[in-house]
């Protein structure tokens, strides 16, 4: 569906753009996370996409590590501040991490990619990593629309009920925040690179003009021409203390 690694990240700063989730999930971490750790000694960011989000947390840490399966977005990641940069290239599932080292955890929009099998030890894994008092943020988005768009393209919507019911039933500091958005387009190109990361997310394709055709009848708003999608971003915010 996407031609290499640019052709995927642009699309997803296409996403990142037009709605405001980067800016809601960088206030959460502004003002309900960092003035409560103990420390700001190491942040663990899991999964960094274009490096946006990223680059908005890393000032406020010592040192990072970041955790990226692809070699292209890993290595292409600049950073200009002074935060000690490690770079691990590997799905997050298949590395072991030092235990009690990290005083903040974000994974955020990456949920999706990890199989469902995997989800739960992964969480559990990031939890045994946090120091303790620190905090791990899991971001992730649900929608009606994104849900319809996988299911007519024949995927599996991702299902969080088990990952929440998993941290409420395990981790003693759980919070969970919502955050509706309303995204419109004007153009068809942009909504088609939207709608290409939630096929992407669900490892599905879709053939270009079927994928119009879906959006036109399903998003496309007859009275204005403009295209609209609508979406909950989740907050999954997991204090470790024991
Ligand atoms: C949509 S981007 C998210 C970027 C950023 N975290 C944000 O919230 O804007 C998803 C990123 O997760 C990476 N990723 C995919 N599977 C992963 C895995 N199993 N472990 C770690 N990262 C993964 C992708 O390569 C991509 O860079």
């Amino acid at each position: 569906m996407f031609i290499n690694n640019q052709d995927y990240l642009n699309a997803v700063d296409t996403l990142i753009k037009s709605n405001k989730n980067l800016e809601n999930r960088t206030n959460l971490i502004k003002d309900e996370v960092l003035p409560f750790l103990r420390s700001h000694q190491h942040l663990l960011d899991v999964g960094i996409g274009c490096g946006t989000f990223t680059r908005q947390i890393l000032p406020f840490f010592k040192k990072a590590t970041l955790v990226e399966p692809e070699k292209e977005i890993l290595q292409s990641f600049f950073y200009a501040g002074k935060t000690k940069l490690e770079r691990v290239l590997s799905s997050i599932e298949n590395i072991s991490l030092s235990t009690s080292e990290y005083d903040l955890v974000v994974m955020s929009h990456v949920l999706y990619h990890i199989p469902e099998s995997k989800r739960l030890n992964v969480i559990q894994k990031l939890y045994d990593a946090t120091t303790e008092k620190g905090t791990i943020v899991i971001v992730y988005e649900d929608s009606l629309d994104r849900k319809a768009l996988t299911m007519n393209f024949g995927g599996t919507c991702f299902n969080s009920e088990p990952i929440l019911n998993f941290c409420k039933n395990n981790f003693s500091s759980v919070d969970v925040s919502t955050f509706e958005n309303q995204i419109c387009y004007d153009q068809l190109e942009d909504v088609h690179n939207v709608c290409r990361v939630y096929l992407h997310d669900a490892f599905i394709t879709a053939e270009k003009n079927e994928l119009s055709r879906w959006i036109k009848e399903n998003l496309k708003d007859e009275r204005d021409e403009k295209f609209y999608i609508k979406s909950t971003q989740y907050s999954i915010k997991i204090k470790k203390v024991n």
